[in-house]
């Protein structure tokens, strides 16, 4: 994970620390930077994200910067173990994303000491030796034949104060170029609108300054992607988290996805999954929940088989020959998923992928992507984009449900009425000790999902489980201070729904039910049963904010996990 920003111009280090945090999704258990201030290197480092950072820089203006902010894989959660690091004589500053395998042996062969855990630490300590034979740029060719890993890595020399300088692979690093700026970062979300964006390919090297930028690449010579960048909005942070004002944007999301389709050829889409024998949807996380949701009404509507794998377990499966792939994921930087596809694509096989960002390293692999186009999701705990998965996914399927965007709207918008509610409820949940999800067919897969999102954020322990299995040996976690929430979008189930909830009960343990088509239930709307996962989102938020979690960054986490 972590996120690395370099910048070449002239800002203050305050705009350059707001770049910085942008990429804070990635990671912020600690930050730092490394700036040339009158030919001195100033290096500063923290634990925290970059608020903390904000609190012990100046507002001076700088030429040329490197910032981290870090998701710990390697070493605690320490100043030292933060990025940037410098070899002892200081000429070196790197920061680096993703993980560098063989840091062991190489602390080995180089005799390496560092005071830091982390295996970023060496990189500016070999390249230190490394210099005293060779030029920087063959320098960083020996780095690449060196590492056995994962590696976007910018890295400021004290002596060459006009230039930075990288290697990169299976980790996204790009560069972008305006009049006045150069900038490097792992994401295109620090450079501005209408820059000219280069997508550097595994086993690059080089340098960029003002004056030129030097690619070359280790093995081959393919060309790299070029884009200019147009992100659509952010949410616009209205209220305290941007996981609230998340939730809310839902209520817009139907009429912005099937305004954007209108304008979306369709037909290939319907055409592989017609003739495909079947369909299997991968992904991660909340991701591989909208996977499951949509391989379930996939299979109802096409009578044929369709699966979802979670993308880390893709290798363990036997791929047929006849099979679509069809990848979901909001940030299109998730290694896991990165992994899963470079293996099917050895397998000779085509990749669709339905993905919120996609100038990214997923939306570049796949053969067909088809936009999320909600905007960058910014909380931690995937909300709009979860919603917006299975919104396109189903339009995908049936294209008149692309027509329906009012009802469906209107059907979140009576979800989020129930708010008040909602805040009820996760005020009795808040002092509960467990929290079952549960729901039977597609409602399990639901109840997946807001088991997720509740434990994630709110750090209580919480499962999910279908309906009918509770008795199977879960019950016997249940005592006075459980709930088992009942998810209910079909009246089918609803018999066996209570007859669980009363085996709950009766045991001391509380019940709850959600649904869309009950009007008993405890929290009962009407319409589409889109407006569940909003209830079950603000289930989540509001039992987190009465325990005083930190929303939108919770512990341990990061918004793109860049590694395995
Ligand atoms: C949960 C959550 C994660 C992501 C997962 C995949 O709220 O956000 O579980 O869904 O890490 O991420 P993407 O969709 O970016 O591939």
């Amino acid at each position: 994970m972590c996120g690395i920003y370099g910048y070449i111009g002239n800002t203050t280090i305050n705009n350059f620390v707001d770049k910085l945090s942008l990429l804070e999704y990635r990671g912020y258990d600690s930050c730092g930077i490394a700036y040339n201030y009158n030919n001195h290197i100033i290096l500063i480092r923290t634990k925290g994200n970059t608020n903390n950072l904000k609190r012990i820089i100046n507002n001076n203006t700088i030429q040329i910067g490197i910032g981290h902010t870090r998701w710990a894989t390697h070493g605690k959660i320490s100043p030292i173990n933060a990025h940037p690091h410098t070899s002892r004589n200081n000429r070196f500053y790197c920061v680096h994303n993703g993980v560098i395998e063989n840091y062991q042996e190489l602390k080995d062969k180089y005799n390496i000491q560092t005071i830091s855990e982390s295996d970023s630490a060496i990189i500016p300590v070999i390249l230190d030796f490394l210099i005293n034979k060779y030029s920087i740029i063959d320098s960083l060719k020996i780095l690449i034949k060196e590492f056995v890993g994962t590696y976007a890595i910018a890295i400021m020399d004290r002596y060459n104060p006009e230039t930075l300088y990288f290697i990169k692979n299976k980790s996204p690093l790009l560069i972008s170029k305006s009049d006045n700026n150069i900038s490097i970062s792992s994401d295109q979300i620090s450079f501005n609108d209408g820059e000219k964006i280069i997508v550097l390919n595994d086993l690059d090297y080089g340098s960029i300054s003002k004056k030129e930028i030097i690619i070359n690449n280790y093995l081959s010579d393919n060309e790299r992607v070029t884009f200019i960048k147009n992100e659509s909005q952010l949410c616009k942070r209205n209220e305290a988290y941007y996981m609230l004002d998340e939730i809310y944007f839902e209520k817009k999301l139907p009429s912005i996805i099937s305004e954007k389709y209108k304008r979306i050829h369709l037909d290939e889409y319907k055409m592989t999954i017609t003739t495909s024998k079947e369909l299997v949807f991968i992904g991660s996380g909340s991701s591989y929940y909208a996977a499951s949701i949509l391989a379930y009404e996939y299979e109802k509507k096409l009578n044929k088989r369709c699966f979802s794998l979670i993308a880390s377990e893709v290798k363990n499966f036997n791929i047929s020959n006849n099979s679509m792939f069809i990848t979901l994921s909001q940030s299109g930087e998730t290694m896991d998923l990165c992994d899963a596809i470079d293996y099917l694509k050895s397998k000779n096989q085509r990749i669709i992928s339905i993905c919120n960002i996609v100038h990214s390293t997923i939306g570049f692999k796949s053969d067909c992507v088809y936009p999320l186009s909600v905007g960058r999701e910014i909380s931690v705990a995937s909300t709009k984009a979860f919603m917006a998965m299975l919104y396109v996914g189903r339009g995908l399927l049936d294209n008149s449900y692309f027509n329906n965007s009012i009802y469906i709207s209107h059907s979140i918008k009576n979800a989020l009425l129930l708010e008040p509610k909602i805040i009820e409820i996760s005020k009795r949940i808040s002092s509960s000790n467990f929290i079952f999800y549960v729901g039977s067919g597609i409602d399990y897969l639901y109840s997946l999902e807001a088991s997720l999102k509740l434990r994630e954020i709110s750090y209580l322990h919480s499962l999910s489980i279908q309906t009918g299995e509770l008795k199977h040996g879960s019950l016997a976690l249940v005592d006075f201070n459980t709930y088992c929430i009942g998810i209910l979008s079909s009246l089918d189930s609803k018999a066996r729904l209570e007859s669980s909830l009363s085996e709950v009960s009766s045991r001391g343990g509380k019940t709850i039910i959600i649904s869309n088509v009950y009007n008993k239930a405890d929290l009962f709307y009407e319409g589409d049963s889109l407006g569940l996962i909003v209830i079950i989102q603000l289930i989540a938020f509001h039992t987190a904010r009465l325990l005083n979690r930190t929303i939108d960054q919770p512990r341990n986490l990061a918004k793109s996990v860049t590694v395995k």
